[in-house]
């Protein structure tokens, strides 16, 4: 049942590719337009939309904080992201212009169902991307892109993580088409770049054997930091989210950016810092992220960078190097959170403990 895995984590992270040429099936029209099959609100209702709110918790958090970057430059629609289990308690603002955005893997977590339950009462419109066929949040939603990753047992979330990211991108596109923005134009385009993820990302597995020995030589490490921009940012606050959960040690991730307003007083001689730089198109993203890594590398970091292949400016700088595909900027989350998965995984394999069912944490969270 684990296809000879040692856990359902680590088959579920072999899955990826499949689960996520899977999410991105049957989602074209043979004329190339954008269809998404239980999306039930009207072009117009969805034309009238001039905000939205996007709620979850944890992984699909920062699934989340992805999709506010990718809604946000294919629609300029504004977009706000909001842990489910603070939203009803801030008296949002909310109308029937409002599309409240829903994200669980599961459709059972009680923080989120709560969430939407509130935003329906003030008569906005709620579209869920889950997982799960038939869950309690999709039930009570307006509208579902389902996302297609098959079961994950594992209690860490990975191929539900990128498949939600999957129907992330599909929401943005769906909505510039609709919307007519002006970057409708670039929706075939995007989507030629969504359906060639699955052969990058089998890429970055078939590379896993270099990262279990990079976890090896991290059996003794109690504290890591992670570090992205832009994309890279949730990236680097899942990963961290992982090691927590599965290793047990203090992970924490942060803007690179925000370094110096200081966390970077918590780097010390030795500190592995795992940073997630922005692909080289984007070269000012991409020398800002250069520069806080010689910061922290200066102050004795033991700095592990995730850099696009063919991209040599990081290579004085970084003690360790894990090869990327090169992928536009949006979409490098599915393809740079992989190795941060495999790491956690292996970790938390090499110190004994039960990857598939981490300590005090349960698969789906039904009680707020
Ligand atoms: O089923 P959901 O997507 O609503 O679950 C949300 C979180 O509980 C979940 O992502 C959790 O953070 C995972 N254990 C992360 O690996």
């Amino acid at each position: 049942e684990k296809d000879g895995h040692d856990w359902f984590m680590r088959k579920e992270i072999f899955e990826q590719p499949r689960a996520v040429a899977d999410s991105l099936l049957g989602r074209r029209t043979p004329e190339g337009h954008l269809h998404l099959d239980e999306m039930r609100l009207s072009d117009q209702e969805l034309r009238d939309v001039d905000k939205v709110i996007i709620i979850a918790c944890g992984t699909s958090f920062y699934a989340g904080m992805v999709a506010k970057y990718a809604i946000e430059h294919w629609t300029r629609v504004p977009v706000e992201v909001e842990l489910a289990s603070e939203f009803r308690y801030r008296d949002p603002i909310l109308d029937y212009s409002t599309l409240v955005v829903a994200i669980s893997q599961s459709g059972e977590t009680a923080d989120t169902l709560q969430a939407i339950r509130h935003a329906r009462t003030q008569r906005s419109k709620v579209l869920a991307i889950c997982n799960t066929n038939g869950s309690t949040i999709p039930r009570e939603s307006d509208a579902v892109i389902y996302t297609h990753a098959g079961p994950e047992i594992g209690v860490a979330s990975t191929k539900g993580f990128l498949t939600q990211l999957v129907a992330c991108y599909l929401l943005a596109l769906y909505l510039a088409q609709v919307k007519g923005t002006r970057y409708g134009d670039e929706i075939d385009e995007v989507m030629h770049q969504l359906e060639a993820m699955p052969d990058h990302i089998q890429r970055v597995l078939d590379d896993a054997a270099s990262i279990y020995d990079m976890a090896e030589a991290h059996v003794d490490t109690r504290s890591v930091l992670f570090l992205g921009r832009h994309a890279g940012y949730p990236v680097a606050l899942e990963g961290a989210l992982k090691l927590k959960e599965l290793a047990y040690i203090h992970a924490e991730g942060f803007a690179a950016g925000e370094l110096k307003h200081g966390p970077i007083a918590l780097v010390e001689s030795g500190l592995p810092v795992l940073c997630v730089v922005p692909p080289a198109g984007r070269d000012q993203l991409r020398d800002k992220m250069v520069s806080g890594i010689q910061e922290v590398r200066a102050r004795g970091a033991r700095t592990i960078c995730l850099v696009e292949d063919g991209d040599d400016h990081i290579t004085p700088y970084a003690d360790e190097i894990v090869r990327l595909p090169r992928v536009p900027v949006l979409l490098q989350p599915l393809v740079a959170v992989v190795p941060l998965q495999l790491f956690a995984c292996q970790l938390a394999t090499l110190m004994g403990h039960d990857v598939d069912q981490p300590r005090n944490l349960a698969k789906s969270v039904t009680v707020e």
